[in-house]
């Protein structure tokens, strides 16, 4: 049997490069890889457990597909679709739930984080969050995960479930790893944390234009361009790790050089850096644009990924509630 993958990206707006070289890029590598069957969604149920405007939660999780589709996810490959389509991951959250204390939860980095953004939202959906994670992970009983480093705390409970279910019930959920890409972290353009849709002006969007990455460059704090040591942290050693995902490390070690060397030219950097990623993104605009002229195949994407998923998940819940005596 081909040994299974899941990730998922929160509806919480569209794809930015933090997305993409942390999480999609690994999406591809696996769909791509024959020994494995991968299922990737986009998870509007995690978005309830965060202030959301119902008004336009289903436009923002169908966007989170479209930007898959243009960036690569093929679904003759991989499962595509939405988590609130197979019901079979909040029923087995809510099992999941049984076996994980509140002070474990209330621990969570995560967890304090969302509690210090949203502090009036302090929710029991929001306290589940991790326990909704475990489940669309081991309802297809997936052994691997691509995404970023920001999630390893929730996997780290992914394998604690696991243990215990099949320590009480004898269930054989895997534990599960991280899939590495070529970068867990990507940081903000700001020059402090990662980049993060919630961060104004820490992003590049997927499908931005170049106008529109160079005024986001242009807002990344630089200093003179010049001195004894390269730095390792802020806004210019932010730069230079671009530098190195879209121009390579040895662009990044000529600028560097320069930097002790003769100085940086900021402007001339920015520049040629907009390019660099404006290139990388220009097939994936392409490909959006096509995709925003076909909306059934989206909705057929969508749906046939559904019922795809149910049949694997299904499965699961049931094998579980006749394990625990339930049903
Ligand atoms: P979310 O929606 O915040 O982000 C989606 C994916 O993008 C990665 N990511 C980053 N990687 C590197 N550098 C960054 N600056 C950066 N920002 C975001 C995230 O690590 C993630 O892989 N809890 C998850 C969603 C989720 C999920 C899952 C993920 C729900 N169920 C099951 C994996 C498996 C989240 O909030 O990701």
């Amino acid at each position: 049997m081909k040994k299974r993958v899941f990730s998922g990206t929160r509806a919480t707006g569209r794809l930015h490069l933090g997305n993409y070289l942390g999480a999609v890029k690994g999406y591809i590598a696996l769909q791509n890889n024959p020994e494995y069957e991968c299922v990737y969604m986009a998870v509007d149920v995690h978005t309830i457990t965060t202030p959301f405007d119902h008004q336009t939660l289903r436009g923002a999780t169908r966007e989170i597909i479209v930007d898959y589709l243009a960036a690569g996810l093929d679904s003759e490959k991989a499962i595509i679709t939405k988590q609130s389509l197979v019901p079979e991951h909040t029923e087995l959250a809510f099992i999941f739930s049984s076996v994980l204390s509140i002070a474990r939860m209330q621990h969570l980095p995560t967890f304090k984080d969302k509690v210090r953004q949203h502090p009036d939202n302090v929710t029991l959906a929001l306290l589940n969050y991790p326990a909704l994670m475990a489940a669309d992970i081991l309802v297809y009983k997936a052994e691997k995960v691509p995404c970023g480093i920001d999630q390893e705390p929730h996997l780290e409970i992914t394998r604690e479930v696991a243990r215990k279910m099949n320590e009480l019930y004898g269930t054989d959920f895997p534990q599960v790893t991280r899939f590495v890409t070529e970068s867990a972290s990507v940081p903000s353009l700001l020059g402090e944390g990662k980049m993060s849709k919630s961060v104004e002006g820490s992003s590049i969007g997927l499908t931005d234009d170049l106008a529109t990455i160079k005024k986001r460059l242009a807002g990344a704090p630089t200093d003179s361009g010049k001195g004894e040591k390269v730095p390792t942290e802020g806004g210019v050693a932010n730069l230079l790790k671009f530098v190195e995902l879209f121009e390579g490390v040895h662009r990044r070690k000529e600028y560097e050089a320069q930097y002790v060397g003769s100085g940086i030219r900021y402007g001339d950097l920015k520049q040629e850096l907009a390019e660099a990623i404006d290139k990388e993104l220009m097939p994936i605009r392409e490909k959006r644009k096509e995709l925003e002229g076909n909306p059934e195949y989206v909705d057929r994407v969508i749906k046939e990924g559904a019922e795809k998923a149910r049949v694997i998940a299904g499965a699961t819940v049931k094998e579980v509630k006749e394990k625990m005596g339930l049903g």
